[in-house]
């Protein structure tokens, strides 16, 4: 019998989630009108189809529902740093909103030039694309270790992890962490997820 005692999992990846009280029908409301208004500002980022809505700083200022999240969000993420002790942020850098329709995605990617990201979920409708982490060494890892030997995945030898996600779930993880969504194969219906980086 293995003792749990003789095990010490070292370079850890802190992923951390919690429910924040935002009212996201109105946010969702916001975010549709802000797109039918801006939609020529369309960004491509990590996106593959969908809408990348410019940085959200000025515009939020003006809402109160986005003003709640971003006090909220502001308090999380602070707890964050405070527990995994990563390097020290001055405040949030940069936020935006994505619209994935049928079929959007995006693609894997980090967020560089920060400490802290995270994501915050408007509206999930089913099907509408899972989040994606990808294992910090996923390349190496099936290298040495590949998946067609693995008989029973877990936390040490998964190249893939999928949170699941809900309207209202905000998820903070390392800027430096591999990160995509699926395809929305919900066709009549959008999803909105906000993101945001600090540093
Ligand atoms: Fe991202």
């Amino acid at each position: 019998m293995y003792r749990d005692s003789d095990l010490q999992n070292i370079f850890q990846v802190p992923i951390t989630y919690c429910q924040l009280d935002v009212n996201v029908e109105q946010m969702a409301k916001e975010c549709f009108e802000y797109y039918n208004e801006y939609d020529k500002e369309e960004l491509i980022k990590s996106n593959v189809g969908g809408f990348h809505s410019g940085s959200l700083n000025l515009f939020h200022k003006k809402s109160k529902v986005f003003k709640s999240f971003f006090k909220q969000l502001d308090v999380e993420v602070k707890r964050y740093q405070a527990h995994i002790k990563c390097p020290k942020i001055k405040g949030l850098d940069s936020s935006w909103f994505i619209i994935n329709n049928y079929k959007d995605y995006n693609a894997v990617h980090t967020h560089p030039q920060s400490v802290i990201s995270g994501v915050f979920y408007v509206k999930v409708p089913e099907k509408s694309g899972e989040l994606e982490f990808f294992h910090p060494v996923t390349d190496y890892l099936d290298m040495y270790w590949p998946q067609k030997n693995i008989t029973e995945y877990n936390s040490w030898n998964s190249p893939v992890w999928r949170i699941p996600i809900k309207e209202g779930k905000l998820i903070l993880f390392p800027s430096w962490l591999k990160h995509g969504v699926q395809p929305n194969l919900n066709k009549t219906e959008s999803r909105i997820s906000l993101s945001f980086n600090y540093n």
